[in-house]
């Protein structure tokens, strides 16, 4: 029998949105009807956004702080079987957009009881933004079924460069020895299998299992050193996002000084301190193996 899908979905690039329509795709073709619902910012970040503007949106995303959007209309969305977060990560956390959409309270009402499928479209670390959303789904009762992730699969330092060349100067194809940004064609059409996947949950109603059906066709690549690398970052990000907010308080200018400091501060983390950690990591590895297994375990699996 046809069910009805809900897509909340916000995007920048458009990329998020091609994410949840891959996942879609076979679900529209097996006769659902699937509804997308732009999550609409007030102050949209541009796209090619300037760095001024990308790290605007730091330490709001960090501190899980709002930006204003428009209302969303939740009546033809009542009665779905299903809805589906489509969301991307920022600086380690949600978009500053879905802590928008997660504390509205209509949402929080409406997400009450109702199963939830969570799509991230990222770069590649996106761990510490998932176990957010997970804490917003449960907050508000909200019945989280499975996890989907699509990202960019080249080495954490080349994706660098590439993001920025994309976010910033809008360059997203492949030039000279720089590969293209953002998920590749192959992912989003692979997604599709997992349209197929859900598509029998719906049919049977059934959602026990469905994350061990999605982690077994490779919805979830799970890189055990970014989330290392991530898992540090989260913590510093915290302390540096505390920082700016308290001294940029009601002082523009002084909060983009620090702004930029955090710039400057990243680019050393990412391309020096972080190789390093990276070795340690290694050579710990053999004597982490159990604890590296259970966190993938944890932030993986139902
Ligand atoms: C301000 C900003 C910060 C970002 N931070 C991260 C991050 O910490 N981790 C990550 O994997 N991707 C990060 N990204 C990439 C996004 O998650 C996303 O993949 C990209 O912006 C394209 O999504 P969209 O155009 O659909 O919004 C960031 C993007 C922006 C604009």
């Amino acid at each position: 029998m046809a069910k009805k899908i809900v897509v909340f979905y916000y995007t920048q690039t458009g990329q998020t949105l091609q994410v949840a329509q891959s996942v879609c795709l076979p679900l529209a073709e097996a006769g659902h009807t699937v509804i997308y619902k732009e999550i609409i910012p007030l102050q949209p970040l541009p796209y090619p956004c300037s760095g001024k503007s990308f790290f605007r949106a730091f330490p709001e995303s960090r501190e899980a702080i709002p930006c204003e959007i428009q209302p969303i209309d939740l009546n033809d969305a009542a009665d779905a079987s299903l809805v589906i977060i489509a969301y991307q990560v920022w600086f380690l956390s949600p978009s500053t957009p879905f802590h928008a959409f997660f504390q509205n309270a209509a949402i929080q009402q409406y997400l009450k009881g109702k199963t939830c499928i969570t799509l991230t479209g990222c770069r590649n670390m996106w761990v510490m933004a998932q176990a957010k959303v997970r804490s917003y789904l449960r907050d508000a009762a909200g019945k989280w079924a499975g996890h989907i992730v699509l990202q960019d699969r080249h080495p954490n330092l080349i994706s660098v460069i590439t993001i920025v060349r994309w976010l910033l100067y809008g360059k997203k194809e492949k030039s000279g020895w720089l590969p293209a940004a953002g998920i590749s064609a192959a992912d989003l059409a692979h997604a599709a299998v997992f349209g197929e996947i859900i598509d029998g949950a719906l049919r049977s109603g059934n959602w026990n299992n469905l994350q061990e059906q999605l982690l077994a066709a490779g919805a979830v690549h799970y890189k055990p050193a970014v989330v290392f690398m991530e898992k540090t970052g989260y913590r510093i990000f915290g302390v540096w996002a505390k920082f700016i907010l308290r001294k940029g308080k009601d002082n523009p200018a002084r909060r983009d000084f620090f702004l930029k400091l955090f710039k400057y501060y990243l680019f050393v983390v990412l391309y020096f301190i972080a190789p390093a950690g990276l070795i340690f990591f290694y050579l710990a590895c053999p004597f982490r193996y159990r604890a590296i297994r259970k966190d993938k375990v944890q932030n993986t699996a139902n």
